[in-house]
């Protein structure tokens, strides 16, 4: 069973908050989306394996933990999961990136899918999707299964925030994965938008609307 971790660090908290405000500017609002990202990056990463390894420091010879392989794969939800990618290889520089594309259909809110670009050894890599919201999680589960498809195994979700009803259905879906959040909001409105939420992700991030 994959494990669902909320953020309750105050920093992520804060900044979440103010992504939530709508007079927060599209400059502002990208800004707080990698400083966040970058935090949670530092707690989902936290099981990674390390290996000893032999180095000298300037002083002696000595064992040192290091992590045991760097095979790890960010992958964004287009578009809104991109605002998102410079903060986790800012970490994770070496990561492989890959990119799904998907929007909801603004009638049925169902998944459309138009793009899926993976590393080719997905199914060895640690995976980290990225996207800011998980709200009827029609798009989280499609991505998943696109990642299943390919051979992926280890696969983590991270969003900034979540509806119950979302995180139901992924974890249905695929209780496998690893859900990390950094806020659980109330509930969908009749446009199955997030609430209280910050809008819309997308719009927010790229100023288009
Ligand atoms: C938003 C968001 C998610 C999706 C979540 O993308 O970035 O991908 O909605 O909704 P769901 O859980 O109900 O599937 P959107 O479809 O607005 O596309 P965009 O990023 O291109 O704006
Ligand atoms: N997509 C968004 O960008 N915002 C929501 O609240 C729901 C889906």
């Amino acid at each position: 069973m994959g494990k669902i971790h909320v953020f309750e660090h105050p920093l992520i908290q804060h900044k979440v908050s103010m992504m939530r405000m709508k007079q927060t500017s599209t400059k502002d609002f990208r800004d707080l989306a990698r400083e966040v990202i970058t935090l949670m990056t530092f707690e989902a990463t936290r099981d990674l394996p390390l290996k000893d390894v032999e180095i000298e420091t300037p002083i002696t010879k000595c064992t040192a933990k290091m992590l045991e392989g760097e095979d790890i794969a960010i992958v964004p939800i287009l578009r809104a999961g991109l605002g998102f990618v410079d903060g986790m290889l800012s970490l994770i520089p070496n990561a492989k990136v890959g990119h799904i594309g998907l929007y909801r259909d603004p009638d049925t809110h169902e998944p459309v899918e138009y793009y899926c670009k993976l590393p080719a050894d997905i199914d060895k890599r640690e995976v980290f999707i990225v996207d800011p919201m998980l709200a009827t999680g029609g798009s989280a589960v499609a991505a998943v299964n696109f990642i299943k498809a390919r051979g992926g195994q280890n696969i983590n979700f991270l969003c900034l925030i979540a509806a119950p009803e979302g995180i139901e259905v992924l974890q249905n879906a695929h209780p496998d994965v690893n859900i990390y959040i950094a806020a659980k909001d109330w509930n969908l409105n009749e446009d199955a938008y997030i609430v209280p939420g910050l809008g819309d992700a997308g719009d927010r991030l790229y100023g288009t609307k």
